[in-house]
């Protein structure tokens, strides 16, 4: 039995990619996403592995040493990564689990490089953990692992968190290797979802598919209860208000607005997504530029796009679509040297981020479905001044939490520009009512209080 770690979280990503220089140095930059948000400060705080892959092809490297944690590469072929990684996970179950937003492809060998590359997490995972340790397995793209991990080691707790979200059984059920999935899942002891209507349709399609008893939150698996519930994720509310504190940042934030102008600013951060509904906002604010609510300005909205799975033809798509789109309203509506929109296709750090939500006046945070949107909470974690307003779907996690937030239904374009409207309108004394209202539940419900919440009910779980 090898001698490895008490506590290892698997992911598709390791926390940080390896990318090549021009001068061909290789370096580790901060891979995108929520998930290493939320799981990359827990790891710094205590001792443990992180199994994932490095962000490049055909890379095969020694664990290391990064930012204070543990980190154990496994690797993927460049043909691994177009099956399983843009493939299987981001073209069949991305689009499924996000209410079939774009069509999910289904085939095959998309399918068997799934189940390959799921099987070398597991083993790499087996490899790790020491007698009993606790594995906590990340994300739609290893949902075999809990099954394949226990199969060769019993021994073994092990927790899976799903960061978004979990589809109702008529979208699911379209899915060809339905019944693989559900028992692959429940291979864990502890089945983590965003909300509980996610946990429900778990539950459901367990007892459909897979003939289980389920009482309650369990799930009967012959000498093994699986529990399925919800634990809404969140941010790190210490290392945000720290960010916030720090002289620089401020600075950075007051040199933003000052290059801005004397203007109103409304910002959107997002992966590059065709999820997070960015085209529907850019829409509703052309169209109150257009219709004279707004005036070239009084408001502008700054964009920011982190770069995201570029490779895969719908992101392709959306990246045109949404250029095209800041392009015509920039064309009909901005002046020499005064864009309406500022769009930024890049990733920036912390530092950077957090001034840009102490300039914003109106956060816009528009998905057509997300399992949580962290943006949102971090927003909200930033504003301790209790100023600025929060624009905020009822399609994202976050909005079952963030009841004060000016909620929309981003398909409703008229609905939108008026929620923007009332946002950027509110007064500073309605601003620190509802700021201070969803303060109070992030600061209460952290990204601490979430994993002690997780960790204690697999420890519980018989
Ligand atoms: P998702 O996991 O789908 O990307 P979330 O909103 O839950 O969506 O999490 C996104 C995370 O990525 C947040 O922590 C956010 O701060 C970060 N992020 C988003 N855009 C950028 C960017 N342009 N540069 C750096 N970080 C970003
Ligand atoms: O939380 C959703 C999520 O897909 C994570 O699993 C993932 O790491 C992140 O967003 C970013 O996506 P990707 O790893 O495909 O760049």
């Amino acid at each position: 039995m090898p001698n490895g770690s008490d506590f290892v979280v698997v992911a598709n990503r390791l926390p940080v990619d390896r990318v090549t220089g021009d001068d061909g140095r290789a370096s580790w930059r901060r891979s995108p996403g929520g998930l290493v948000t939320a799981i990359a400060p827990l790891m710094r705080r205590r001792d443990g592995a992180w199994i994932g892959w490095s962000g490049a092809a055909d890379e095969d490297l020694e664990p290391f040493e990064e930012d204070g944690m543990s980190l154990v590469p496994v690797p993927l072929s460049a043909e691994e990564l177009e099956l399983y990684y843009e493939g299987f996970s981001n073209a069949t179950l991305w689009p499924l689990y996000h209410d079939v937003i774009a069509p999910p492809v289904y085939e095959r060998p998309l399918w068997e490089a799934y189940v390959k590359v799921n099987k070398r997490f597991a083993e790499a995972a087996a490899a790790e953990a020491a007698q009993n340790a606790v594995v906590w397995v990340q994300d739609y793209q290893l949902q075999l692992v809990p099954a394949m991990l226990r199969e060769l080691r019993p021994d073994l707790r092990i927790g899976f968190f799903l960061h978004i979200p979990f589809p109702p059984q008529e979208l699911f059920e379209q899915l060809p290797w339905r019944r693989q999935i559900i028992a692959g899942l429940l291979g864990a002891d502890l089945v983590g979802f965003q909300l509980p209507g996610a946990a429900s349709n778990f539950l459901r399609l367990a007892r459909r598919h897979l003939d289980a008893r389920t009482h309650g939150p369990y799930v009967d698996v012959g000498d093994r209860v699986v529990r399925a519930q919800a634990f809404p994720i969140s941010v790190d509310v210490g290392e945000l208000t720290e960010l916030t504190q720090r002289r620089e940042v401020r600075w950075r934030s007051d040199e933003v607005k000052a290059d801005l102008g004397d203007t109103k600013i409304l910002l959107g951060v997002d992966r590059l997504d065709y999820t997070k509904g960015i085209s529907q906002r850019l829409q509703a604010f052309g169209e109150l530029l257009a219709e004279g609510e707004l005036k070239p300005g009084e408001a502008v909205f700054v964009q920011i796009a982190t770069p995201s799975r570029e490779r895969i033809e719908q992101y392709q798509l959306l990246r045109d679509q949404i250029e095209q789109q800041v392009g015509r309203i920039n064309g009909e509506h901005a002046e020499l040297g005064a864009p309406v929109i500022h769009y930024l296709h890049s990733s920036y750090s912390r530092e950077e981020l957090a001034a840009l939500y102490l300039a914003a006046d109106v956060m816009v945070v528009t998905p057509l479905r997300d399992g949580m949107n962290l943006v949102a909470k971090e927003y909200v974690a930033c504003r301790e001044d209790l100023r600025g307003a929060l624009v905020l779907s009822q399609f994202a996690g976050a909005a079952d939490e963030l009841k004060r937030a000016f909620q929309v239904n981003p398909y409703d374009i008229d609905g939108l520009k008026e929620s923007m409207l009332a946002a950027l309108r509110s007064s500073p004394a309605e601003q620190a009512r509802r700021m201070r209202s969803m303060r109070k539940r992030v600061i209460e419900h952290d990204v601490d209080r979430w994993a002690q919440d997780f960790l204690t009910a697999l420890e519980q779980t018989p």
